[in-house]
């Protein structure tokens, strides 16, 4: 028998590995930053608001990071963006897509310009987050994607079908880039939160009264989520524990939908 070293073991390492975080400037982007930098890995953390980019940045452990601040909207640049990162021969291992917009509205208010600043921001990044790794140069042998869908894709609540429909297309571009993706040594897969404590939810929550916070908070039997409770998930899709894993869908919600 040997002596234990539990220290020692850790699957999820990630050491030397180049992971892109997207939502970088708060809530579970900002979480997700600090644990894969604690595993080891280096980070590029992208966001459009550079001032909070660099506040995540100072908490990282490690030295070898960058911001990268960027609209990723702006679908048509993304691939060309990703490109311009991965000059100088460093491609990146993996994405963590956590960057995202929920605003809530009515159909009866529902406009296209609505539709497009939420389908850009949440579905159209992702894919065009996938098809600039994909590009010769900007991916390892072995590399990653992390997206992340929510529980509202199939938890209706009033005046969210559009943000609703865009987490819901998160579920099918998830299976569809796994498949597609399979060639390039690219695994795809994706986190289902129900509702985490974030700064998103905070604005949201302007908007409550007390008694429909608490009811929100009653929704997950295990109480409000926290970025933590994502952030480790991701990890996990990034890190060789999931190696056996892509096209799956993979629920972190306190139990809501238990
Ligand atoms: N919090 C929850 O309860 C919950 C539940 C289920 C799913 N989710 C999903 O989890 C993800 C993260 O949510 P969160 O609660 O951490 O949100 P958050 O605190 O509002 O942070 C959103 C992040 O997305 C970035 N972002 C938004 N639009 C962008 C754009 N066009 N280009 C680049 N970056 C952009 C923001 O950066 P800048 O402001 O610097 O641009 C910010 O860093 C989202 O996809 C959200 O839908 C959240």
């Amino acid at each position: 028998m040997t002596a234990r070293s539990p220290a020692a073991y850790n699957p999820m390492d990630l050491t030397g590995r180049r992971i892109l975080v997207t939502g970088a400037s708060a809530g579970i982007g900002r979480a997700t930053a600090v644990v894969l930098a604690k595993l080891g890995a280096r980070l590029v953390l992208n966001g459009r608001d550079e001032e909070r980019l660099a506040e995540t940045a100072d908490r990282l452990e490690g030295e070898d990071h960058a911001i990268a601040p960027f609209d990723l909207s702006d679908l048509e640049a993304v691939p060309g963006w990703v490109k311009g990162l991965c000059a100088d021969d460093s491609p990146f291992d993996g994405i963590a897509h956590c960057a995202g917009i929920q605003t809530l509205r009515p159909i009866r208010i529902f406009s296209a310009a609505f539709f497009d600043e939420v389908m850009r921001a949440n579905l159209g990044s992702a894919l065009a987050l996938a098809r600039g790794l994909r590009q010769k140069g900007c991916h390892a042998d072995r590399a990653a994607i992390a997206l992340i869908s929510s529980t509202a894709a199939t938890a209706a609540s009033p005046g969210n079908v559009v943000y609703a429909a865009s987490k819901g297309g998160i579920i099918a571009a998830t299976k569809g880039l796994a498949v597609e993706l399979l060639s390039d040594g690219i695994r795809v897969n994706c986190v289902v939160p129900s509702i985490v404590e974030t700064e998103l939810i905070e604005r949201g929550k302007q908007k409550l009264t007390a008694e429909q916070y608490e009811h929100l908070r009653t929704l997950q039997p295990l109480g409000f989520g926290h970025p933590d409770d994502i952030a480790h998930m991701i990890a996990y899709l990034l890190a060789d524990t999931s190696r056996w894993m892509t096209g799956s869908i993979v629920t972190v919600d306190g139990g809501r939908t238990a």
